[in-house]
């Protein structure tokens, strides 16, 4: 594969990072990172998390979209409907960024083909049915913002940024 693959996602202290088809917070400026990060690129989801986007941000503008399921009639409008993880890579465009942008079964098949990762630890302990993939050791973490703390979000939940490559 030529063209990079980044995952993102956030995730709670114990990795959760949904429930019941939705994100158990909200940080307005995680929202922005993921918009200036996946902008330009192309964003590889599960039919789950595509379902879980409001009709207005779906597809996501300003990128190619690309929905993984194994119901060969799914429709969703605007995006690429692929059967598998391999078929979305290889439909993509290479000369785009690829953005793994979950959820949780489809972090678990991508992540060993990714060499980024950009995760968003919030410190809450939230239930969920969704979760974050394990990051092995083969992964060195490349940054963490801020350096020390956390940022805070206008609702008071605390949150970092810690980017991994390999
Ligand atoms: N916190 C975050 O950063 C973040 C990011 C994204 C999503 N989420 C949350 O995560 C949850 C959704 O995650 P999820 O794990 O339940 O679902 P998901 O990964 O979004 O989607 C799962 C679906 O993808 C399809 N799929 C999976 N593997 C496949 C394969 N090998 N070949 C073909 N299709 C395949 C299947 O669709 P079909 O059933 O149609 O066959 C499967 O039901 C939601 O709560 C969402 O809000 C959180």
């Amino acid at each position: 594969m030529s063209t990079s693959l980044a995952l993102i996602w956030a995730q709670t202290t114990t990795g959760v990072i949904g429930g019941e088809g939705d994100i158990p917070w909200h940080i307005p400026g995680e929202q922005r990172r993921f918009k200036e990060f996946t902008l330009g690129g192309t964003v590889i989801m599960g039919r789950k998390t595509w379902e879980s986007f409001p009709a207005r941000i779906r597809p996501m503008p300003g990128r190619d979209n690309i929905v993984v399921t194994r119901n060969a009639a799914y429709d969703a409008p605007g995006a690429l409907v692929v059967g598998s993880v391999e078929q979305a890579l290889a439909a993509a465009d290479p000369a785009k960024q690829l953005w793994c942008i979950g959820g949780g079964e489809i972090y678990a098949q991508m992540i060993g083909l990714a060499d980024r990762l950009e995760v968003t630890e919030v410190d809450i302990d939230a239930p969920g049915d969704a979760f974050a993939p394990p990051i092995g050791d083969d992964w060195r973490q490349a940054s963490v913002d801020p350096e020390s703390g956390w940022h805070e979000s206008p609702e008071g939940l605390r949150y970092r940024y810690v980017s991994y490559l390999r």
